[in-house]
């Protein structure tokens, strides 16, 4: 496809985030002054980095002016640059042809990108840039699920009654926690890295064999279940399993869930609902005290009695932590790194101070989702499909 410039001169605009549990930014100061250093207008909303410890003075002297009002910022960009989504009021101020970039989730909710297209605004969207090495600069998945590990296994620790490490005291020894983590991609090799860093004694298992390595490299024990595939599909993430797979896997989990102190689930694959590793069997095998922590709540959670964004303490006195959205309970460094995600996407589809996207890069290619009126993310309008609501 031929590439296609918007416009000249480049005006960044960066909105306060509107969801009510959002603290981060999408651009901190040190990324908005690399900006306006290449020839870019930056307007930052007026409060929009102050959750994050960035306040307004900081964006001011980074070289940004600030805005008042959200319907004048969107209206004057170019491009929008959001952690989440933006508010539909602001995002029909917008120019045709104006951009918006955020995590905007478009496997979530395809219907949303059809929105987005009849809009006529050209959508980025930092959760579709591909995995590839020239792209883990650009990687806000990782970033943030990177914290989103770390923070789980801070909370596990904070709500377990017991010491993650051994101690050896006159009192006498108490033994380590022992922590199981499922699912061993980003999230959660940090949070066994964590967890060892605390002194537990861990262990993980995930479906796709590639991973057994990396986690004996950071200390923990890795669980081997024969499902007779390795689940490694496209891309480098999990494929769904059978049903007779998945009852397989179940099984075996609950006698390693009933020896664990602490489970931290991350297990995702990309655009189903989160698969259930955890029945309410295995969780009643769990002694008292125990915590589960539930990374994949916001796709429907890997544990079968995961409140979404509520912590639940079941008759045996296991606590399931349900917790969304960790990464904005760290909101400094996490707008830190997604900024400078967002910085090193724009390397790339930004020339001569304009949008360039160039389709035939699988960069531009994979991230745009929506342009010139069109969905143009094929997973997307495959999903829509699916739902037998295509356009
Ligand atoms: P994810 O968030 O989609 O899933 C988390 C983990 O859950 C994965 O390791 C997955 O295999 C596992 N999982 C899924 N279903 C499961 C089940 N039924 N039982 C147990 N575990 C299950 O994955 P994430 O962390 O986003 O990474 C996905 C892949 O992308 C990895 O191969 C990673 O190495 C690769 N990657 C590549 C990057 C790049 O080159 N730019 C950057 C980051 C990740």
């Amino acid at each position: 496809m031929a590439s296609c410039g918007i416009r000249t001169l480049m005006n960044v605009a960066v909105p306060r985030e509107t969801a009510f549990n959002e603290a981060r930014v999408a651009l901190v100061p040190e990324t908005v002054a690399r900006l306006v250093k290449a020839g870019a207008t930056v307007t930052v909303e007026r409060g929009a980095g102050t959750r994050a410890a960035f306040p307004d003075d900081s964006y001011v002297q980074a070289g940004a002016s600030i805005q008042d009002d959200p319907a004048a910022l969107f209206g004057n960009a170019d491009l929008v640059a959001c952690v989440g989504r933006p508010a539909d009021a602001t995002l029909s101020a917008m120019r045709r042809g104006a951009a918006v970039l955020g995590l905007l989730a478009p496997l979530g909710d395809p219907q949303y990108v059809k929105l987005l297209a009849e809009a006529g605004v050209t959508a980025l969207s930092m959760d579709a840039i591909p995995r590839i090495t020239r792209a883990q600069s650009m990687d806000a998945l990782s970033s943030q699920s990177n914290i989103a590990g770390y923070k789980a296994v801070l909370l596990a620790a904070v709500a377990l009654p017991k010491f993650f490490p051994m101690l050896t005291t006159a009192a006498g020894t108490i033994p380590p926690a022992k922590a199981l983590v499922l699912g061993a991609g980003v999230a959660g090799l940090q949070a066994i890295a964590t967890a060892r860093r605390l002194g537990a004694v861990v262990s993980a298992y995930d479906v796709r064999a590639a991973v057994k390595e990396q986690v004996q490299s950071l200390g923990a024990t890795f669980l081997e279940v024969d499902l007779g595939v390795d689940a490694e599909g496209a891309g480098g993430y999990a494929k769904e399993l059978t049903p007779e797979q998945i009852d397989k896997q179940r099984r075996f989990m609950v006698d390693a869930i009933g020896k664990s102190d602490v489970v931290v689930t991350t297990a995702l694959v990309p655009g189903r609902p989160a698969p259930r590793l955890i029945t309410e069997e295995a969780v009643a095998a769990m002694k008292p005290g125990s915590v589960i922590v539930d990374l994949a709540a916001e796709a429907g959670g890997n544990c079968a009695l995961t409140k979404p964004g509520e912590t639940f303490v079941t008759a045996g006195g296991v606590q399931i932590l349900g917790e969304m959205n960790l990464p904005s309970t760290m909101p400094h460094h996490a707008s830190q790194l997604y900024s400078r995600n967002v910085f090193a996407l724009l390397g790339v589809i930004v020339k001569d101070n304009a949008l360039h996207l160039d389709f035939d890069d699988e960069i531009a290619r994979g991230t745009t989702i929506a342009h010139g009126g069109k969905i143009v993310h094929q997973p997307t309008l495959d999903a829509l499909r699916e739902t037998g609501a295509a356009s």
